[in-house]
């Protein structure tokens, strides 16, 4: 019968039918399964179909319907899976992607010159503890409780815990280091430190210091004006420094000391403020009280101390003018220390 063999020709369509891209599938959707298919207007011949065969004519309909649901499913399955499996060709001559490098921090940048140009004198890196008890960071440098020199420091205390602190200065070092070693000792303690200040441009509540000792026998205060010198020469190109009487409770005498560092510029003057010289530490001769607190034999030997901030230096050095830039780490800023300083 003709009916039969019109459907059976649409069946052998179907299944030989090859989908082998996304409109082809579409394709076949809308000729088989859309609303306009093929295969419906197939139900409305039944009625001319003799009532025996009925059944035979539904049965193979079904079918039809079917596979062509089977195939549509099959080959949306495996383009799915094809495109999933689809891989970017690999270009085997293509440059390579550049790598991006890091930078350092201005203020290790800094850190590490100090280190280096005072290894050259001989002074090794010496480090101790941020959290600090109250003896090492005042007590043993000449600063007892209610000693009127502790409010120099404004400090940062733990919680109901009076005898342990944040260290408010690398000073603390010093302390450990003559209590557990024999002089000749010459070290310098790079690390960070803590004060309760207000935080602004100019003023952190956390900083970098790099403190200094050096105790032998017959160490003067030439010894360390020397060793100042040299520091200011190889770190800014100073040609000369000078000392300013000052006090400090862990050393007697006491100085301050500035470099010359020009009137050239506009900028010289602001940063000098007028007068061409530039305060860059604190130093003096380790106080006799002081040795003796930590085991020193004050007959034989004598010693130097020296403390400075690094963030200062750094923001001189990179003309930074707002030290809380060196705390926030964004990238934008990092990244320019790839360039050469100042100085
Ligand atoms: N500890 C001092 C401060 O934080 C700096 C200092 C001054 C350290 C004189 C010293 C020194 O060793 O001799 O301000």
């Amino acid at each position: 019968m003709l009916q039969f063999e019109k459907v059976q020709a649409i069946q052998d369509t179907i299944l030989a039918a090859t989908i082998g891209d996304k409109e082809q599938l579409e394709e076949f959707r809308v000729r088989y399964l859309g609303t306009k298919n093929t295969i419906k207007p197939l139900f409305a011949e039944m009625r001319n179909i003799p009532n025996e065969r009925k059944k035979e004519y539904g049965q193979l309909l079904n079918a039809v319907k079917q596979s062509a649901e089977t195939k549509f499913q099959e080959a949306s399955e495996s383009l799915t899976a094809a495109a999933a499996n689809e891989v970017e060709p690999i270009d085997l001559t293509a440059p390579s992607e550049p790598m991006e490098l890091g930078s350092r921090h201005p203020v290790s940048l800094v850190l590490n010159q100090m280190i280096e140009i005072f290894d050259r004198l001989g002074f090794v890196v010496a480090e101790d503890m941020e959290v600090e008890d109250d003896w090492h960071n005042f007590t043993a440098l000449n600063t007892p409780p209610d000693h009127p020199a502790r409010d120099m420091q404004d400090t940062y205390y733990i919680l109901n815990d009076p005898t342990r602190l944040l260290r408010t200065h690398t000073s603390s070092v010093q302390s450990h280091v003559m209590m557990t070693q024999k002089p000749p000792i010459r070290i310098i303690a790079p690390g960070r430190v803590y004060r309760n200040e207000t935080i602004s441009s100019r003023a952190h509540c956390q900083f970098h210091q790099v403190e200094g000792l050096y105790i032998a026998e017959k160490v003067s205060f030439a010894d360390l004006r020397q060793t100042i010198y040299y520091f200011a020469k190889e770190m800014f190109g100073a040609t000369k420094i000078r000392m300013r009487p000052s006090f400090f409770p862990f050393t007697e005498p006491s100085a301050e000391v500035d470099v010359w560092w020009g009137m050239e510029t506009e900028a010289d003057k602001r940063i000098t403020k007028g007068t061409g010289w530039l305060e860059i530490l604190g130093c003096g001769m380790v106080d006799p009280a002081v040795l003796e607190n930590c085991g020193i034999d004050t007959e034989k030997y004598s010693g130097f101390a020296f403390g400075m901030g690094v963030e200062r230096i750094a923001m001189l050095k990179y003309q930074i003018d707002d030290i809380r830039l060196l705390f926030e780490n964004d990238v934008r800023f990092l990244k320019q220390f790839k360039k050469t300083a100042v100085f």
